[in-house]
Parts: C-alpha cells; sequence; structure tokens
C-alpha cells in the first residue's frame, strides 16, 4: 500500500522554530547540507528525507533545520542545485511564510569556472561569475571565457 507523502513527513517530530527545505530534487539532500555548512560537528536538530514520494514530482528530498533562518546567499545557492524547492519558515510549530527558491540571473562568487585558465581561476583578485543562459534546464557560462556548466553544478560550488 502506498503512504501518504504527509504520514512520512509527519513521522519526524514537528519543528517549534527554523526552516523546512520541500520539494527538493530527489538526490540533492546532502549537498543542501553541504551548502549550509551542515556536517558531524552541528549541534543542532536536523532531519533529511531522501526518496520520499511527491504527488508533484514521483521523487524528492526534505531537510529541516531547526532554530535557523536561512540567509539570502544560502537560499541562492540552493537555487543552483535544488531548482523549484520551497522554503518554509517555521515559527511556532506552523508555517508562517513559504516561497520557491529563484535563481538569479548572475551568479557571483559561488561557483568556480571549470576552465583552469580562466581568470577567474588565477591569483586575480577577480570573483568569478556565470550568467545565467537558461534555468530549466540549468545551463550557466562564464561571464569571462565563455566556459559552460550545464551539469554536476554542485560539484562547482567554492
Ligand atoms: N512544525 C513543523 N515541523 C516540521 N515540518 C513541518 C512543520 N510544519 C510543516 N512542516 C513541513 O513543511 C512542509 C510544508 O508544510 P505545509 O503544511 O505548507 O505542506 P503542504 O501544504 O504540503 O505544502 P506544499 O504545497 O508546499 O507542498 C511539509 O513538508 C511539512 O511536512
Ligand atoms: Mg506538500
Ligand atoms: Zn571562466
Amino acid at each position: 500500500m502506498e503512504t501518504k507523502l504527509d504520514e512520512i513527513a509527519m513521522r519526524v517530530t514537528p519543528i517549534g522554530n527554523g526552516t523546512v527545505i520541500d520539494h527538493i530534487p530527489a538526490g540533492q539532500a546532502l549537498n543542501v547540507l553541504k551548502i549550509l555548512g551542515i556536517d558531524k560537528t552541528t549541534e543542532a536538530t536536523i532531519s533529511v528525507l531522501m526518496n520520499v514520494s511527491s504527488r508533484r514530482s514521483g521523487k524528492k528530498d526534505i531537510v529541516k533545520v531547526e532554530d535557523r533562518e536561512l540567509e539570502e546567499d544560502e537560499v541562492n545557492k540552493i537555487s543552483l542545485i535544488a531548482p523549484g524547492a520551497t522554503i518554509n519558515i517555521i515559527r511556532g510549530r506552523r508555517v508562517v511564510e513559504k516561497y520557491t527558491v529563484d535563481m538569479p540571473d548572475l551568479i557571483v562568487g559561488v561557483l568556480r569556472c571549470p576552465n583552469p585558465s580562466c581568470i577567474s581561476n588565477t591569483n586575480e583578485p577577480i570573483k568569478s561569475q556565470l550568467l545565467v543562459k537558461s534555468k530549466n534546464p540549468v545551463a550557466l557560462r562564464c561571464v569571462y571565457c565563455e566556459q559552460p556548466i550545464t551539469e554536476k553544478i554542485a560539484d562547482y560550488l567554492i
């Protein structure tokens, strides 16, 4: 018998205050944790659900972080690897704000250009800049050397 999504999600103890990152494409939850700097040294309570069934997209991942609201640059990074993810801000156990992540048109200082001889990969004091040519499917291009990135975006996170 198929278990309803909400039953699965609610098996995890509800959080009082924090953030639920929902509708993450299946397989990207660990990259979201990496973006948020969550690792074995983290003391906050974190719930990670992977491959839960979703009416919208077949399978999805969910990350729940207690007592933390995300910074704009963290949300921008998440948009690169999890387009369509929703950010739910929880206060007093309830969703008080919800929005869908949106990829910026220009990504500055967040992703390394894949071209090793690009000026943004030298010792010059230049921040990487990738222009978003298409959001879905993701297609980026380096402003300096025109090198494209279309896959494995998480591998280029700085
Ligand atoms: N207090 C809480 N603790 C932990 N998770 C929560 C809490 N409240 C809501 N959630 C989770 O946050 C997400 C959004 O909750 P919401 O009630 O808006 O669900 P929804 O109506 O299915 O939203 P959507 O339309 O975005 O899928 C769900 O994954 C839900 O399980
Ligand atoms: Mg839902
Ligand atoms: Zn470049």
